[in-house]
């Protein structure tokens, strides 16, 4: 499996308009707070949310940035993201695929959270250039992953050995938990 597909998340969003309880849950609401928490700069000036579900993150993430693009691919996952960050005028959502619909903007924040390791290495390497082509030296990409047992093409801790491994990418925060890892990368020069 190269990267998990569309009808995967479309199913899951069938059969329930929040799968992973990100609106409800104890858990998200600290991993969130601890992920907006880590982030280094106070204001971001354009910031890039691939696999936005519903939008509960993008909307902590609005207040911190200029502008932000959260992009998903499941429609009714956007429908919900729209209506939620409907009051934030800096926040455009969109229906993109990644790597596949990569945006051709600049950004200086990448926001991986868990969606890194629906990808397979190979796909998540193609991600990782992307990144590096669309941001300058000093930009910031966070991710946060859950690192128990997955049937995705990757767990949570590949995921993040493999961004890592970018030599573009310096690793500046490390957070390790039993259930979920959270880093924090500066796009070097
Ligand atoms: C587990 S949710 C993560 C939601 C959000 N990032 C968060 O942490 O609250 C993963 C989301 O990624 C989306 N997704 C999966 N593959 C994608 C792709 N190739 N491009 C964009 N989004 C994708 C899914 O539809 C799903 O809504």
């Amino acid at each position: 499996m190269t990267s998990t597909d569309r009808e995967y998340f479309q199913n899951m969003y069938d059969e329930s308009t929040d799968p992973w309880n990100f609106a409800t849950s104890s858990y998200e609401q600290r991993k969130y707070a601890l992920t907006i928490n880590s982030l280094p700069r106070e204001r971001y000036h354009n910031a890039f949310e691939p696999g936005c579900s519903i939008g509960v993150l993008s909307e902590l993430l609005a207040s911190r940035c200029e502008r932000l693009l959260a992009t998903d691919i499941v429609s009714s996952a956007l429908e919900q993201a729209k209506q939620r960050l409907r009051k934030y005028e800096n926040v455009v959502v969109e229906s993109r695929a990644i790597p596949g619909s990569w945006p051709d903007e600049v950004f200086d924040l990448v926001v991986l959270s868990e969606v890194a390791y629906y990808f397979d290495a190979g796909s998540l390497r193609d991600i990782l250039a992307l990144i590096v082509r669309s941001t300058l030296p000093g930009a910031h990409v966070i991710g946060v992953h859950w690192r128990g047992e997955t049937d995705y093409p990757l767990t949570g801790d590949r995921a993040h050995e493999l961004i890592n491994a970018n030599d573009q990418l310096r690793r500046i925060v490390h957070h390790l938990e039993e259930e979920f890892t959270l880093d924090l990368w500066e796009r070097v020069t």
